[in-house]
């Protein structure tokens, strides 16, 4: 279970039964560096069997220690995350499962695996929204429903806040699809060169949807950030996927990681994840780590941004990679040219939750892997025709990151990459 939060940077600590604890209270507009991590009791790992995974590793989860510890009975807490899966079922085609984890025969031949080792795809396509990032903002959404259900929220269901987002892909469309599932009012905040797709697509699921051109007045940094951190300022609940604004999205990412476990537990040698803001990859690493099992994580980013990397070197030139955060200010911060990839889903200039990314990296033996576009275009060429997962360039970057190391690894290892992010068609 989880017993509390506790600051990655400055070590405050916030009771699990704390509701809306997005943030460490020490966290101001001007001082943003600050994450809360959750801690969890150290326990053995035994899920139940439940196709759903947020009941499947219920007991695992930090929504559901603050749901007891808040008076939610466990009946309640279950008829919720039934109830709300069902809800999310009814608009996206399918609620949460278990995603497939399979080896990859002619992903592996070509890599030239033997047969002991080889490539396994964990294919988060098929989850809700098209991409994992529903996963973290699950959690969200649950922790919100239960603080109501206790009566503990400042809001009743007619007097809701609306929930906010800085994001034009995975992140806009899954969390629009959550707050549909439930009727509760989102504005999405996406730049001029959002697409047409990701537009219709927010539209349909009536996302009140904002675009954010550059004004004269603005300050440096994404315009989608600062009318997002407005809208914040005016009420609006954080309602995205880093950490730095809302942490519990470290909660439910971990999901991913245990259906991992449970699927291949200590048969995993290596993970390769594509980074962005980092909450995918710390949510990996974490979930891992609580489970018992230690497969060498690799962050993976691309040349046109990897302000990851630079960290992981200032923090070992700085007392090493592990328990940086109070380093933060000598480790990260934001790539100074213009982010480029064709990888576009993972050019964050700043890698948010890096401090969660670097402790797995260091605890694992594991480490950053920077590809170039040639290394992208040849993972996108390959899942394309050796697999049938219809990924995006953003979501093989993982792959990417092991067709770069691949001469430093044996034959016989078994590398995992997540591949997510469904490829979605531009509309004319
Ligand atoms: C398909 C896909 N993979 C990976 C990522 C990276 O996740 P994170 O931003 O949590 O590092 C993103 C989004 O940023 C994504 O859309
Ligand atoms: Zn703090």
């Amino acid at each position: 279970m989880v017993t509390g939060l506790v600051c990655a940077v400055c070590g405050t600590a916030v009771p699990i039964s704390q509701a809306l604890s997005w943030k460490c209270p020490l966290a101001t507009d001007v001082d943003t560096h600050h994450v809360l991590h959750f801690e969890n009791s150290v326990e053995p790992f035994r899920p139940t069997d439940d196709s759903n995974p947020y009941l499947a590793f219920r007991k695992y989860l930090a929504v559901d220690s603050f749901g007891a510890a808040i008076g939610l009975s466990e009946a309640e807490r279950i008829r919720i995350i039934q109830e709300t899966n069902e809800a999310v079922a009814s608009i996206a085609g399918t609620g949460f499962l278990r995603t497939p984890l399979y080896r990859s025969s002619e992903l592996s031949d070509a890599l030239g695996f033997t047969a002991e080792g080889g490539v396994w795809i964990k294919d988060e396509t098929h989850n809700v929204a098209g991409s994992h990032k529903a996963r973290h903002l699950f959690s969200e959404l649950l922790h919100l429903l239960f603080a109501e259900a206790a009566g503990i929220a400042p809001w009743t269901v007619s007097t809701r806040p609306p929930l906010a987002i800085a994001s034009c892909g995975n992140a806009a469309i899954a969390a629009s699809t959550l707050a549909a599932a439930v009727r509760w009012p989102i504005y999405v905040h996406v730049p001029p060169a959002a697409t047409a797709e990701v537009l219709t697509a927010l539209t349909e699921l009536d996302a009140d949807v904002r675009v954010c051109a550059r004004l004269p007045e603005d300050e440096a940094g994404d315009p989608c950030v600062l009318r997002f951190r407005e809208a914040v300022a005016n009420g609006a609940i954080a309602f995205g996927v880093q950490g730095t604004e809302n942490a519990w999205c470290l909660d439910g990412g971990r999901t991913i990681g245990w259906e991992m476990t449970e699927d291949m537990g200590p048969l995993m040698d290596r993970i390769f994840i594509q980074v962005g803001g980092g909450a995918f990859a710390a949510c990996v690493g974490a979930s891992l780590r609580s489970a018992g099992v230690h497969p060498k994580l690799h962050a993976v980013q691309t040349e046109g941004c990897a302000p990851l990397a630079r960290a992981w070197e200032n923090a070992l030139a700085t007392g090493g990679a592990r328990n940086a955060g109070p380093r933060w200010n000598e480790c990260m911060w934001p790539w100074e040219t213009t982010p480029v990839s064709i990888a576009d889903g993972i050019l964050d200039d700043e890698t948010y939750d890096w401090i969660g990314v670097l402790d797995s990296m260091a605890d694992t033996g594991g480490g950053p892997v920077v590809v170039s576009e040639q290394h992208v275009m040849q993972a996108y060429e390959w899942a394309h025709s050796l697999t049938s997962v219809n990924v995006s360039a953003t979501g093989v970057a993982g792959l990417a990151g092991l067709i770069a190391m691949r001469s430093d690894i044996a034959n016989d290892e078994r590398v995992v990459v997540v591949m997510s992010g469904v490829e979605r068609v531009e509309a004319n």
